[in-house]
This record gives C-alpha cells, sequence and structure tokens, in this order.
C-alpha cells in the first residue's frame, strides 16, 4: 500500500510516516513544495492521511484544496486528522477544524477522521512545567505514538470509512502528570503569541480537554 501523508514533515506526519512504514506499507511524505501539483504527488497512491499544519488561517481551503487533488487523483480512501471537540466556536482554530469534517463528510471520498486530544508530548516533563491555563483542568491527552498506530489501523484495515475516533491514551491533569514525574508545576500568564492560542489557552483554563479513552483502546487493541 503506497499512502500519502500530506503535511508529511511535521511531527505527526513523521509518526504517522514510522507507523505506515513499521506495518509494511509505503508512506510518501508531502509538503509545501508538493502544493502546486498536489494531485500529481497523489497520483498512484491508495489513500491519503491530510493533516494540517499548526493554526493554518484557512484550515477549510487548505482541506478543500486536498480533497479535490484526491479526487482527481483518484485515490479513494481518506483519513483527516482532527482534533478533540472541533465544534468549540471559543477556538477558532478548532472550528476550523469542525468546518473541514463537514467537507470531508461530503467529499464522496471513503473518509475517516480522527480526533485526538492534546499530544502528552507538548509537555516537557523532565523540567518544572509552566501552562498557562488551570493545571487541574481534565483532558484527555493523546499519546503521539498512539494517534500514529491509530491513523496505520484505519489507513490500511477495513472497516473505518464513515467513522469519527476522537483519541486519547490518558485522562489527567496537567497538576497529575507533573506529579508523577517529579517535576513542579505552576501556571503563568499566557505568553500573548497568536490569539488563536490566547483563546485556546482561556478555553482550557475553565473547561480543560476531557476526551475519552475507549475508541484508542478498541482501535490499538484490534491492531
Ligand atoms: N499538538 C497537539 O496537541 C495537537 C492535538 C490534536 C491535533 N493536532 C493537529 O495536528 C496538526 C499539527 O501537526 P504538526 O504539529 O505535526 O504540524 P506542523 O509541524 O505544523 O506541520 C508541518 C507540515 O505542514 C506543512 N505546511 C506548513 N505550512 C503549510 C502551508 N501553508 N501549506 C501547505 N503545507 C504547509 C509543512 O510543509 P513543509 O514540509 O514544506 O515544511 C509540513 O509538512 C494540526 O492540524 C493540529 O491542529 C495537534
Amino acid at each position: 500500500m503506497r499512502i500519502a501523508v500530506v503535511g508529511g514533515h511535521g511531527k505527526t506526519g513523521r509518526a504517522v510516516s514510522a507507523a505506515l512504514a513499521a506495518r509494511g506499507a509505503t508512506a510518501v511524505a508531502l509538503g509545501r513544495a508538493d502544493w502546486p501539483d498536489l494531485a500529481g504527488a497523489l497520483a498512484g497512491c491508495d489513500a491519503v492521511y491530510l493533516i494540517a499544519p499548526n493554526l493554518h488561517p484557512d484550515e477549510p481551503a487548505y482541506v478543500g484544496a486536498v480533497l479535490e487533488a484526491a479526487t482527481a487523483a483518484g485515490v479513494g480512501r481518506l483519513g483527516y486528522h482532527s482534533v478533540a471537540s472541533p465544534y468549540a466556536p471559543e477556538m477558532p482554530h478548532h472550528l476550523g477544524k469542525a468546518r473541514s469534517e463537514d467537507l470531508v463528510r461530503r467529499s464522496g471520498l471513503a473518509w475517516t477522521i480522527l480526533q485526538p486530544g492534546a499530544y502528552l508530548q507538548n509537555l516537557d516533563l523532565t523540567e518544572p512545567v509552566r501552562v498557562p491555563y488551570d493545571v487541574h483542568a481534565t483532558f484527555g491527552f493523546a499519546d503521539l505514538a498512539d494517534v500514529a498506530e491509530a491513523a496505520a489501523t484505519v489507513l490500511l484495515e477495513d472497516g473505518h470509512a464513515g467513522a469519527t475516533y476522537e483519541l486519547a491514551s490518558r485522562v489527567a491533569t496537567v497538576a497529575a502528570l507533573a506529579a508523577e514525574a517529579g517535576v513542579t508545576v505552576e501556571q503563568v500568564d499566557d505568553p500573548g503569541t497568536h490569539p488563536w492560542l490566547s483563546a485556546m489557552f482561556a478555553y482550557y483554563d475553565r473547561h480543560g480537554l476531557p476526551v475519552g479513552t475507549l475508541p484508542l483502546r478498541a482501535l490499538l487493541g484490534g491492531s
């Protein structure tokens, strides 16, 4: 199987490509340089895994272009890398994924949507942890390796067309993870690096981002 990974050079794309290769598939990582002829780059692929870059200013346009190219190239199978709780209008980048999910579902392709929670790898637990939100808020954290395995499963195995799976490896608070790792933790001010990140931190502060763990367990158990 030859699988294109759009956005394949980022940390998610590299993990997905590695999981695909470990199962004997050929992963073709695509980046910005492939964008001018995406349909050409997708030709001959059996499936595509679609990852938008972090905080893309217009994710539905990015996703729409890939759907169009996949259709033109005759790639019938598509996995879309979304996020847990995409329809959270207070977080613009989540809303971009909610709108993109709608495009994916109406694309006519055999699609599967993965909705990972915040990656465990976002936190560096080897040093004091400082986050700009309530350290006692509840999250469903996703281990990137688990997410990549789930992506490989839905792309290489039958039975996942038309499915949407939220993905979390464990439910925890940042305070609990820091205590486990033996490091200190504190809430700090929002650094204000990007308005969409500020919106996300404000949401996390109030609501966390809870995600159930059963779908991921079922997917990995079956692989
Ligand atoms: N971090 C989390 O906790 C988390 C949780 C759930 C979901 N997600 C989602 O996971 C995705 C992020 O994955 P990541 O961190 O691996 O991504 P990333 O590092 O931001 O993505 C980099 C890839 O996107 C390509 N790219 C960047 N800008 C582009 C543009 N304008 N047009 C076309 N391609 C472009 C890059 O191409 P080049 O190779 O040419 O540089 C590269 O292949 C996001 O959609 C994010 O919302 C993240």
